[in-house]
């Protein structure tokens, strides 16, 4: 264990695995107890969480509900290819750097360049934010996949050491350790160093239990039959060879459109008339169409 875990910064946030799924469960998040075993340790040993998954299970939903649910400010850094230190850390004001420096004409250099790179200059990006913030928070690391890997090393730092160096002004350290969330839909393989850093969390697909509970809890108006023939066929759906599979978020789409439209009950001629809901690739509503014809896909 490192320094950052001695002293009086840290502070628990919940008292057990179970605290922890009922409190998702309040604000609407359904969790098993391996889910809620990796945020708690999360928060009691102050690291990180990967979550890694197929799209559309969950993952950012998470970050958003764990803050929800304590009360903290989410934070967060949606990443992309191309996102650099200037937009995840600081970056100074270089437009109102100049005009001070036009307004102090025939000052001494050094005394102009004490007074430009001060705080007033400083624009705070997401990690610092984080870093400094002194209410409670948690950063949500959105889709890291994306980044160069060699931005990686950037977050390493501020997630090894919790704190951020800006030469100027010098080391911003937390006050507290924020919770963390890095998510990834597994479009390549995350560095070793990030990967030893963090818990490790894979969300999948949800069981069809699960996922009828999901729909439930998130679409006011179905009834539990409705949500469990959408839980089915959706189940099935999955288990044909498709180019993608229809996620947790299509589900509730699918799940809300029925009820707009009324229906009570799913045959496979709704479905088929609706599965464009569900799949996104024109491929797979033929293949799934077809497949509909073929069997009743509610079995
Ligand atoms: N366990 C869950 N409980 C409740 N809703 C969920 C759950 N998992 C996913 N969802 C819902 O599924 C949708 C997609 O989740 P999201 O977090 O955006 O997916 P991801 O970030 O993995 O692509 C959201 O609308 C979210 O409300
Ligand atoms: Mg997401």
């Amino acid at each position: 264990m490192s320094g950052r875990d001695e002293g009086g910064a840290r502070r628990e946030r919940f008292a057990s695995v179970a605290a922890v799924r009922e409190q998702l469960h309040s604000v609407g998040y359904l969790a098993d107890d391996g889910l809620s075993g990796v945020v708690y340790l999360a928060d009691r040993l102050g690291k990180p969480v990967l979550v890694e998954g197929p799209a559309g299970t969950g993952k950012t939903e998470l970050a958003k509900s764990v803050a929800a649910m304590t009360g903290a400010r989410l934070i967060r850094l949606q990443c992309y290819e191309g996102l650099d230190e200037s937009k995840a850390l600081y970056e100074w004001n270089y437009k109102r750097q100049l005009l001070r420096i036009q307004v102090e004409q025939g000052a001494a250099w050094a005394d102009i360049e004490e007074d430009i790179f001060t705080e007033e200059f400083l624009l705070t990006r997401p990690l610092l934010e984080a870093i400094r913030a002194s209410e409670p928070v948690v950063l949500l690391i959105d889709e890291v996949d994306r980044v160069e890997i060699e931005t990686e090393a950037l977050l390493l730092e501020v997630l090894s050491d919790y704190q951020v160096s800006i030469p100027e002004l010098g080391t911003v350290t937390a006050t507290q350790i924020p919770l963390v969330f890095l998510t990834s839909n597994n479009t390549r393989e995350l560095s070793e160093a990030l990967k030893r850093r963090c818990l490790y969390l894979h969300l999948d697909y949800p069981s069809v239990e699960r996922e009828r509970e999901i729909v439930l809890v998130k679409v006011p108006g179905i009834s539990e039959q409705l949500a469990d023939q959408v839980a089915r066929i959706v189940r099935s759906l999955r288990s044909l060879d498709l180019k993608k599979h229809p996620s947790i978020s299509e589900t509730l789409d699918w799940s809300r459109t029925l009820v707009l439209l009324g229906i009570e009950s799913v045959d496979a001629e709704t479905t088929r008339e609706t599965l464009n809901l569900l799949l996104k690739y024109r491929s797979d509503i033929e293949a799934a169409s077809k497949e509909l014809g073929a069997t009743a896909m509610t079995a």
